[in-house]
């Protein structure tokens, strides 16, 4: 089958590109960069070289494909971050349409069944409800967790302050995710067969807050490294000391409120849904993160 890999070789298409290739698929990965063609080739797939902002791009790059993989990228840059990734998802619909791809498997997130204050998830619950008025085309949305990759963005705060933190406290749940664990679960809906509309979660481990520090304590060689709840105002102030353009800040700011409040976590919490993800996170933090740590 031909399948087309948005998200060049990131966090989950790289790993997504592994399995698709090994079970002897024909793949074509979009990248905005020349410069990675060699690499994807190495990978076992094909290279379109352009940006998922060019519908003309996605519709010729779409075309005769059994089934396209849809991410949006984060953008710091973004004036307005929800909005950016709405278009986005706007993109895809028109080249999905035009190219008459009938069959899509789209990155969301844990909180996208909320319609607004979730930060960038916001726009991704509009790029769901997009993609669902495509008539005709069988459309499965990954909710992803928390990526365990988010934590590498706490190292500089450990290294250079011995504290870890964000405006939410050390009691609230993380259901979290590693990105292999993701890749898993979109091989297995672009290769398996589903109609209509749907939603599935890809979720690995569910820990609190206040587990999961003693982990990264214990990688980091800083035993009692506490937790500090940070006010909304400072973690604005934080993210735009740290080089992250003030709009994009405030939405992650809203990010942090709506996993205080209970209120990216509740629709998966109120229907019960269970990990599938077989990665644990402690072997992540002996791992992955200590290898980040060390580098
Ligand atoms: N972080 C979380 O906790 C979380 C939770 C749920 C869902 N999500 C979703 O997951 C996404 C990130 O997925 P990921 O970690 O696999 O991605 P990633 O590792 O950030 O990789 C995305 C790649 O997309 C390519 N790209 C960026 N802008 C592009 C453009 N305009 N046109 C074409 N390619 C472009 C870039 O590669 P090139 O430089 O090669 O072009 C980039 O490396 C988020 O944006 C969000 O939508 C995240």
């Amino acid at each position: 089958m031909k399948f087309i890999i948005t998200g060049s070789l990131g966090n989950i298409s790289r790993p997504l590109v592994a399995l698709l290739v090994k079970a002897g698929h024909d793949v074509t990965v979009i990248s905005r960069s020349a410069g990675k063609t060699v690499e994807i080739e190495e990978a076992g797939a094909k290279a379109a070289i352009g940006s998922l902002e060019d519908v003309s791009f996605l519709t010729n790059t779409f075309t005769g494909a059994d089934a396209v993989y849809t991410m949006v990228p984060p953008n710091y840059g973004a004036a307005n971050m929800p909005d950016f990734i709405e278009a986005t998802g706007k993109g895809y619909a028109t080249g999905i349409k035009a190219a008459g791809v009938k069959k899509i498997v789209n990155l969301s997130s844990i909180g996208a069944d909320v319609p607004a204050g979730t930060g960038p998830i916001a726009g991704l619950h509009r790029v769901e409800n997009i993609l669902n008025q495509l008539e005709g085309v069988d459309v499965k949305h990954v909710r992803a967790g928390f990526f365990y990759v988010n934590f590498f963005n706490d190292i500089p705060l450990v290294k250079h302050n011995n504290v870890i933190g964000a405006n939410y406290p050390a009691t609230t749940e993380m259901i979290m995710v590693h990105p292999a664990d993701i890749a898993d679960a979109i091989a297995e809906e672009l290769l398996g067969s589903f109609s209509g509309k749907s939603v599935r979660y890809a979720i690995s481990e569910e820990k609190l807050i206040s587990d999961i520090v003693p982990l990264i304590a214990a990688a980091t060689g800083k035993p009692g490294l506490p937790w500090v709840e940070f006010t909304d105002d400072q973690s604005l102030e934080g993210m735009k000391g740290a080089g992250i353009p003030a709009p994009t800040a405030a939405t992650y700011v809203e990010m942090g409120q709506a996993l205080r409040d209970g209120v990216l976590n509740k629709y998966y919490r109120a229907n019960n849904f269970k990990p599938t993800g077989k990665r644990k996170f402690a072997d992540f933090v002996k791992n992955e993160f200590t290898a980040a740590w060390n580098s």
